[in-house]
């Protein structure tokens, strides 16, 4: 069995403690992986302090950027591996991991640009001030990330704070922790000093509570659970750090009954397939416009009963749920939904003996639900969505706000005047019109309002999140020279 070490500073830290790594398609073990402690995140800490004094904050953007240049090129020596890797991991399909990889080697790539044009402003005062401001790294900044799109994810956080001259502690989900593994040899290999990216897997409650709580770090980032963040916030609050949290949603499609529906369904059936629905900003939930509502659940019911469902490494449409613990909690979000709302398809694990040993679920639809149903208002993290009509632009906008997240939302429509009204009075962190999640874009700043989080990760945002500004004044003596 595979074996895979803690990266501090520089140095694989292999044990003493470790903990065992599912293949969720199989349930079979794929990795032993060290299960650091409050001691790993200790010297990670330090290691990175140490790296951002010695040499990183000092870097040149130039010459940071170089670095994370060639970061990004290893990840794409090393796309089909790591691609693989994901897929063991996570379960999803191939092409997705493949993809996954791709905009993981974009974000390195994206932040090493961004980076070389990050400027401070001038502020034209007075004529005897001189005032301008600078950009500084927080220092040591703490990523912890979830087990859905663990490369994605890790790319996504680390390179800005490394761009931006902080110097990281990764701590992956346990449940995923293999490729932001590989992202630390990986960055080391590319030339980044020791210590300014230390990756230490292990479990919330131990590694993830000790980084969230260390008070030699400077800001943190947590993408996961509401439940979670509120914990990682308070811990933050301890020392006064900036926390960034993306805390996933329950967005909806809205469909009025001038879309074009042909360009809409296979869009809005993948926006919950996706990642078999265990993605931050899926699409759970589908509200209809009245007219529309029959010949749309009935397409959809078709294109989800084609769905195919298999291991990712075999790359079918949909893989398994990540854990048997994730699979209980799918589940029982269904069993809740069969007394709120109508099953149409799925809504139980496949029938399929050869899945049996994986944590698979049948892509599942609920019509006719209420806006006050649990599976309306609860993010299930599986391939559930949850289908509601509505009357007219009014209830579109209410019904579409009617949840405690704000992620993101979007809206199919040919009439422009719906498309801006729901553009503004929808209340997220990213919308859309006539399409969904723009491929991920590492360009485009994203997060969320509301339990969804706050903050912005991704984009030129992205990069300024990593930085905090100073403001220097300075007093000139004009002297008598004119
Ligand atoms: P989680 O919030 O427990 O896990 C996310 C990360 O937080 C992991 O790295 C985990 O080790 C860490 N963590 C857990 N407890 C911690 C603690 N006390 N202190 C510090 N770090 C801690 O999420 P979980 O339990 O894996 O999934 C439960 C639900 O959370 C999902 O069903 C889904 O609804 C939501 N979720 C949302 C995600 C998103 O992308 N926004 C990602 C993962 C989960
Ligand atoms: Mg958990």
């Amino acid at each position: 069995m595979t074996r895979y070490p803690a990266l501090i500073d520089g140095a694989e830290v292999d044990g003493p403690a470790t903990f065992v790594d599912l293949d969720p398609s199989t349930g079979q073990v794929l990795a032993e992986v060290t299960r650091g402690g409050a001691a790993d995140i200790d010297a990670a800490v330090a290691a990175a302090r140490q790296a951002h004094e010695r040499s990183w904050r000092r870097t040149r953007p130039a010459d940071r950027s170089r670095v994370l240049r060639r970061i990004s090129d290893l990840i794409r020596r090393d796309r089909d591996q790591l691609a693989e890797l994901e897929s063991r991991d996570t379960g999803k399909p191939l092409r997705q991991a493949k993809a996954d990889a791709d905009i993981a080697a974009r974000y390195f790539e994206f932040y090493a640009g961004a980076v070389e044009v990050l400027y401070g402003d001038t502020i034209p005062l007075d004529s005897d001030l001189f005032v301008y401001t600078l950009r500084e790294p927080h220092g040591v900044t703490a990523h912890i990330i979830p087990w859905n799109y663990p490369l994605q994810i890790g790319a996504r956080t680390v390179a800005p704070a490394l761009a931006a001259g902080n110097c990281c502690v990764l701590k992956p989900a346990e449940e995923a922790p293999l490729t932001a593994i590989r992202l630390g040899r990986i960055a080391l290999e590319a030339g980044l000093p020791a210590g300014a990216l230390n990756v230490v897997p292990g479990f919330g409650e131990e590694a993830g509570a000790a980084l969230a709580a260390h008070p030699g770090i400077d800001h943190l980032s947590f993408t996961g659970s509401v439940e979670v963040g509120r914990l990682v916030s308070k811990a933050a609050a301890e020392h006064v750090i900036p926390v960034t949290l993306e805390l996933g949603g329950k967005s909806p499609n809205v469909i009025f009954a001038d879309a074009d529906l042909d360009a809409a369904l296979p869009v809005v059936v993948n926006s919950i397939i996706q990642n078999a629905g265990q993605t931050c900003s899926a699409g759970s939930r589908l509200l209809v416009e009245a007219p529309v509502h029959q010949r749309i659940v009935a397409e959809l019911v078709g294109r989800f009963e084609k769905v195919t469902l298999g291991p990712g490494t075999a790359d079918p449409d949909m893989g398994p749920l990540i854990s048997a613990t994730q699979l209980e909690r799918v589940s029982s979000y269904v069993d809740l939904g069969k007394s709120e709302a109508r099953v149409l398809t799925g809504g139980a694990p496949p029938a399929n003996g050869g899945l049996r040993e994986g944590f698979f679920f049948m892509p599942t639809i609920f019509d006719d639900v209420p806006p006050t149903a649990v599976i309306a208002r609860e993010e299930i993290f599986g391939p559930v969505v949850a289908v509601s009509m509505f009357g007219d632009l009014g209830e579109a906008v209410r019904l579409a706000n009617g949840t405690d997240f704000g992620l993101v939302a979007a809206v199919w429509t040919r009439n422009v005047n719906t498309a801006h009204v729901m553009a503004s009075e929808i209340q997220a962190g990213q919308g859309f019109v006539n399409t969904y999640g723009a491929s991920g874009g590492p360009e485009l700043p994203f997060g969320g309002v509301k339990r969804s989080g706050h903050g912005r990760e991704k984009g030129l945002q992205g990069l300024l999140e990593f930085t905090r500004l100073k403001t220097v004044a300075m007093k000139l003596d004009p002297g008598a020279s004119w």
